[in-house]
């Protein structure tokens, strides 16, 4: 098995530094598009084991990423409690909540098992073509899969979810916390089939005023490692965020890895846990669709900020449909000759 991510998650020093890139299976792989023009929707392919499957592996063929990651969306969540999501061109994705909105305490506490088990099937089968490298699992956290359920489309400064969370405290505690509970059980049910290390993704987390971040983030989050941990003390966990303003003094405690967007200096978060914790980022995904000589000196400042540090190469935030497949094998090439100061 190649180690190099689980080392740096394990504080583990490595003479090279490990890359594997936000959605890295996607829009910008014409091998993608080729597997998901059978399919109706978004949303069946996710709900296809072989689908899942196939796609999962086309990065790491094509460009030897030290890590796969599991091909599925954190809606799937959403589709697993029997709320309808659909993805349409060029609006994103589209929860059908009203009527459950008005009924949320009949909201399922079970993953219907026929929406969750293709992706868990999938799993194993990567698992058996992919011996010699590590497997991601993934969730959203509770307030980012909030968002998308109760915005519906979700808005640019998410004012829906806001007001719904001000109005309605009671009802907004509930869904946080039931969705806190199913990805813990999505989280643990992919680790089971054999996912090597978990990502939570905080995407719209940075929206949210203090108070808020500390009730619908950083409490839930410290829970669901808890919970994860609990059952699987040792699975890594990687936690992404677009700010680590809000963030728990202890996190490393219970997470193993922040995983930082572009707006954040990788410098400053290193100085704040001393090193004690691994970090993964931040080249901006823009820089990687322009390429050249702008994106190479970016990888090699923040491959030298890094180089003491426990340290995964990664995006700030996925990959662009529009990125040149050239620009992906350069910024693969120039980490991978990267010798770090050991
Ligand atoms: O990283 C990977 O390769 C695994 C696959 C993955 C997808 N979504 C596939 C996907 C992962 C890890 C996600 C996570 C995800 N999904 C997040 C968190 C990370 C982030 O990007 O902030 C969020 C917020 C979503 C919700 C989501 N799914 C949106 C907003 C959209 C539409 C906008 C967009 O980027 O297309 C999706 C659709 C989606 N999820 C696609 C893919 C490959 C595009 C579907 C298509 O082919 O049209």
């Amino acid at each position: 098995m190649n180690k190099i991510i689980l080392d740096n998650l394990n504080y583990k020093k490595t003479e090279k530094v490990p890359v594997w890139l936000m959605r890295q299976a996607g829009r910008y792989m014409k091998e993608y598009h080729i597997v998901k023009n059978k399919f109706n929707s978004f949303m069946e392919m996710c709900k296809n084991s072989d689908a899942v499957t196939e796609i999962t592996l086309q990065p790491i063929k094509k460009f030897d990423f030290d890590a796969a990651i599991i091909f599925s969306d954190i809606l799937l969540i959403l589709d697993a409690i029997d709320i309808n999501v659909e993805f349409i061109a060029g609006k994103g994705p589209v929860v059908e909540n009203l009527e459950s909105l008005k009924n949320i305490k009949l909201l399922s506490r079970k993953l219907n098992s026929n929406k969750v088990k293709p992706c868990y099937e999938a799993i194993r089968n990567v698992k058996k073509e992919l011996i010699n490298k590590p497997l991601i699992g993934f969730s959203a956290a509770p307030w980012t899969l909030a968002t998308y359920y109760i915005e519906g489309n979700i808005t640019k400064d998410l004012s829906r979810i806001k007001s719904f969370s001000y109005k309605n405290s009671k009802e907004m505690d509930f869904i946080i916390e039931l969705f806190s509970y199913l990805i813990s059980q999505h989280l643990i049910n992919q680790i089971e089939a054999g996912v090597d290390l978990i990502q939570i993704f905080d995407t719209h987390a940075y929206q949210m005023d203090y108070y808020m971040h500390y009730k619908y983030s950083n409490i839930q989050v410290k829970k669901i490692a808890k919970l994860v941990r609990k059952k699987y003390p040792n699975i890594p966990i990687i936690y992404y965020s677009k700010t680590f303003q809000f963030l728990d003094k202890e996190a490393n405690n219970y997470l193993n890895c922040l995983s930082l967007n572009s707006n954040i200096s990788l410098k400053e978060q290193k100085k704040y846990f001393n090193g004690n914790i691994c970090l993964q980022g931040n080249l901006d995904p823009y820089l990687l669709v322009e390429g050249g000589e702008y994106m190479i000196k970016e990888i090699k400042n923040i491959l030298l900020e890094m180089e003491s540090n426990y340290f995964i190469f990664n995006l700030g935030h996925g990959i662009l449909p529009q990125t040149p497949i050239e620009n992906v094998f350069k910024l693969v090439e120039t980490v991978r000759n990267f010798k770090k100061k050991v």
